[in-house]
């Protein structure tokens, strides 16, 4: 290969979501180099919509790798969450449950674009349109990754991959199946979410448990709304006009929550699976597993971004370790630290999608130790505060 077609770097990071982005930022921060392949356009990945709830770590990590200007300016913070149902809503006080913290309600779309900004403007390399993405010879200590750029294949030599390319990404795909092992759980329902450019219903959000199933009400900004509601998962979006999601969240809110739902005309709508996932170890000789690419949240609580932040978090100590330390140890302690993390999250997402959805093969009694759950959880203050400390962010 002549030399254009091939370059080399220290971390050659696979997908450009929150997790490459930010990994990318951060090292480059700490001096280390890392070039980006991404499957898809610049435009493409900003399109896409996701949560919107930041953790205190997660904007702490955005303050170091200097791009949370605009979260702080623009974000809203929240010290609460609303729990609805059995008609009546009940407000669950965050900052007094978690000695004091609060998230940010910030939409992932702009974390990305304040983060890809920020790449830009600092010069650093990021490969859109990067086609048939191979991570190669990672088990040994000259890892190489190809790839196809406007019809010519090209190699980046590396030091190590960062796999941070999706649940459905080519790094974990890549992985022999007898050295990783995976535990899944995939739930009955998805996610029919509204984008509209309406006033919220309520200051903070409402997690809605009904008969018809859960909905939620969160935003964007003062201005902007996201709703969803759980919908069989096999429906598709044709299925869902304007005029039958509204009428369908409103039923499974309070009524005096419900008249207050000011609605516009969708500006986005799309339906999601709901899913728990975690592949173990994340590290597999010189290649690492990060975000979406490594475990999957259903998202109730809004932990998906978030994990993917904790995962770039111990990444970075990891790789600085190792760059600038020469310790290559570090390396070997990545998996074990962001893993303890991960299962703590999956284990809140999972308990609050359990406890807020309606499952088909529920019963009377089921429906009845729900009921029982969620009272107890508005009644007791221990409840509340284990709630709150889990939603806002464990500590690292
Ligand atoms: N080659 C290159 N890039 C790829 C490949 C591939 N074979 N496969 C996927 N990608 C890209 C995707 O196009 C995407 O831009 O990797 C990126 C992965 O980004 P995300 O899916 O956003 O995952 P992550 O960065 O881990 O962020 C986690 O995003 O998916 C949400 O709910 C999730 O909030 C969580 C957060
Ligand atoms: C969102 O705003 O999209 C959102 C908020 C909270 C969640 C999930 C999604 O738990």
């Amino acid at each position: 290969m002549s030399d254009g077609r091939r370059t080399r770097t220290q971390v050659c990071i696979i997908g450009s979501g929150p997790a490459g982005l930010l990994l990318g930022q951060l090292l480059h921060r700490a001096g280390v180099d890392a070039v980006i392949l991404e499957r898809r356009s610049k435009q493409y990945v900003l399109g896409r919509i996701r949560a919107g709830v930041l953790e205190r770590t997660t904007v702490d990590l955005l303050e170091r790798a200097g791009c949370a200007g605009r979260a702080h300016s623009e974000g809203l913070i929240h010290a609460g969450v609303n729990l609805a149902f059995d008609g009546s809503l009940h407000r669950l006080d965050l900052a007094a449950g978690s000695g004091g913290k609060t998230v940010l309600v910030y939409g992932q779309t702009e974390v990305t674009r304040d983060l890809m900004a920020a790449r830009e403007a600092e010069g650093l390399i990021t490969h859109y349109a990067a086609e048939d993405v191979e991570p190669q010879d990672f088990d040994g200590a000259r890892p190489f990754v190809t790839f196809t750029e406007g019809g010519v294949r090209r190699r980046i030599d590396c030091d190590v991959i960062a796999g941070c390319d999706g649940y459905h990404g080519v790094s974990r795909a890549s992985v022999p199946p007898d050295a990783i092992r995976t535990f899944q759980r995939d739930y009955p329902f998805g996610w029919m979410g509204l984008l509209a450019d309406a006033p919220p219903v309520e200051e903070e959000l409402i997690y809605a448990a009904h008969a018809h199933g859960f909905a939620l009400c969160s935003m964007r900004s003062p201005t902007r709304s996201r709703y969803y509601v759980q919908c069989p998962v096999e429906d598709r979006v044709e299925d869902w006009p304007d005029d039958r999601f509204w009428d369908e969240l409103r039923r499974r809110l309070p009524e005096d929550v419900a008249r207050r739902v000011e609605t516009a005309p969708s500006i986005e709508k799309s339906i999601a699976p709901l899913r728990s996932f975690v592949a173990e170890p994340l590290r597999f000789g010189r290649l690492f597993l990060c975000g979406d690419a490594a475990h999957i949240v259903p998202p109730t609580g809004a932990k998906g971004l978030n994990l993917a932040a904790s995962d770039v978090h111990y990444l970075v100590e990891a790789l600085s370790g190792f760059f600038l330390e020469g310790d290559a140890e570090a390396l070997d302690r990545y998996s074990t630290r962001a893993l303890a993390r991960v299962w703590k999250a999956e284990r809140f997402s999972w308990w609050f999608t359990s406890l807020m959805h309606r499952f088909p093969e529920d019963g009377a009694f089921d429906r009845r130790i729900r009921r029982a759950e969620l009272d107890y959880l508005v009644g007791s203050e221990a409840a509340a505060a284990a709630f709150s400390e889990n939603y806002v962010g464990l500590p690292f």
